[in-house]
């Protein structure tokens, strides 16, 4: 692939070496993070993240509130593995006192280091005015990230938006509170609190914190590939990246990335190897959750992972309900037809065991999928030619 000019530039402003990154007294492996997303960076999959080579995870948020403790997502979420080292745990809350005791109870059980959110916009959240909302009152920050800095003995982290509205992005400001604390490392997302997820991020303001602070500071919002964490590293000066949304259905890629920054030659796993990971993926869910709840959580993924493998150039509302299973694919339309009925029949399994088997006769199909996938883009395929009954009978719920 021959590169362009401005592309040469970015690559020798980062030659190929391996980027660790040190939080106190931890030293990762490398400088690419798993977002914390709640309600999709599960155990499960921050497991399988850091096996794919991801630097560090971060857990979903906790409550600070520790009489709210012991519901079922607070149970599921405070789960311990040992491949989690260092195990980062990310408070959520809005009162200096409460913050500090959560911290501390969460040290006292494994945590390595204690994140604070105030990135997170969702209302849930917000009302208690936590999250992103803490960024319009700076003296509340301050008191906080002393509270907690001051109560544990471990590191603490602090993860931002760039301010709570484009007219008032205090990014800078927070960032300077946050290193006085005595935080260690700063992750901020590039958008303000009221954009949520809308638009793109924006890197010009992390590239001032990057020039204001002396801490190591982490990039967010909207790399998806080593590209475009190569040119925002490039632009903003950060210590390393953090991966979110990107990382659904593709957990393979923050290793990549961080494998690819470094200067290794590889790519992205084949068809197969991923369709593997989806398996092994689907059944550590089964295991980590009940069944009923493990059938349940396993769906979006699953989505997730076919969305990332058979890129859909078409949206078509109801598409899935045409589909019959010898239906004629002549072309990128028909192929889209046949991605929403395979997640479509996906979606009505009820068992474990059934997802598992469904997932298994997919994965037998992957080198008809990979030459479907490819075919398709050129000339007519028959879907006749594929073993289509595996995916669209009813023979896998039976
Ligand atoms: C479904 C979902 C859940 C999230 N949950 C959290 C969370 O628990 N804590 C947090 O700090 N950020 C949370 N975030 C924000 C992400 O960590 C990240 O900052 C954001 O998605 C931007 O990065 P991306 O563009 O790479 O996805 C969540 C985002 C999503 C999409």
């Amino acid at each position: 692939m021959s590169r362009t000019p401005s592309s040469q530039s970015t690559l020798q402003a980062f030659p190929p070496a391996k980027r660790t990154l040190k939080i106190g007294r931890h030293v990762l492996p490398n400088a690419v993070v798993l977002a914390p997303m709640a309600g999709v960076t599960d155990l499960p999959m921050r497991e399988l993240c850091l096996e794919l080579g991801a630097g560090l995870t971060v857990g979903e948020m906790v409550t600070a509130d520790l009489s709210l403790n012991e519901t079922r997502k607070t149970r599921h979420r405070r789960q311990v593995s040992p491949l989690e080292q260092p195990r980062s745990v990310q408070l959520v809350g809005s009162e200096p006192r409460v913050l500090a005791e959560a911290a501390k109870h969460y040290v006292d059980t494994g945590a390595d280091i204690i994140d604070i959110n105030m990135g997170c916009p969702a209302k849930k959240v917000c009302r208690k005015a936590a999250g992103s909302a803490l960024l319009a009152d700076e003296a509340l920050v301050g008191a906080i990230l002393d509270a907690v800095v001051e109560a544990v003995d471990v590191p603490v982290t602090l993860k931002i938006r760039t301010g709570v509205n484009p007219e008032s992005k205090n990014g800078v400001s927070v960032a300077r509170i946050a290193e006085q604390a005595g935080v260690q490392l700063l992750t901020i997302h590039g958008r303000t609190r009221a954009d949520r997820f809308k638009g793109s991020a924006e890197y010009d303001t992390i590239a001032a914190v990057v020039d204001a602070i002396s801490i190591p500071v982490l990039a967010n919002g909207d790399i998806d590939s080593t590209h475009k964490a190569r040119r925002v590293l490039a632009h903003t000066g950060a210590a390393g990246v953090m991966i979110g949304r990107a990382a659904q259905g593709k957990l393979w890629l923050p290793g990549l990335i961080a494998k690819q920054l470094g200067g290794e030659q590889c790519s992205a796993p084949s068809i197969g190897q991923q369709l593997h990971l989806l398996q092994r993926h689907v059944n550590a869910l089964h295991q980590f959750y009940d069944d009923y709840l493990g059938v349940r959580i396993a769906r979006k993924h699953v989505g997730w992972y076919l969305d990332g493998l058979f890129v859909s150039p078409f949206s078509q509302p109801g598409a899935a309900e045409q589909t019959q299973p010898d239906l004629a694919l002549t072309d990128l339309e028909q192929r889209d037809v046949a991605l929403k009925a395979w997640k479509k029949r996906f979606n009505q399994l009820e068992r474990a065991h059934d997802q598992l088997d469904y997932l298994e006769a997919l994965h037998h199909l992957a080198p008809e999928l990979l030459a479907f996938n490819q075919q398709a883009q050129e000339e007519t395929v028959s879907l006749r030619a594929l073993p289509t009954s595996y995916l669209t009978s009813g023979d896998l719920a039976a």
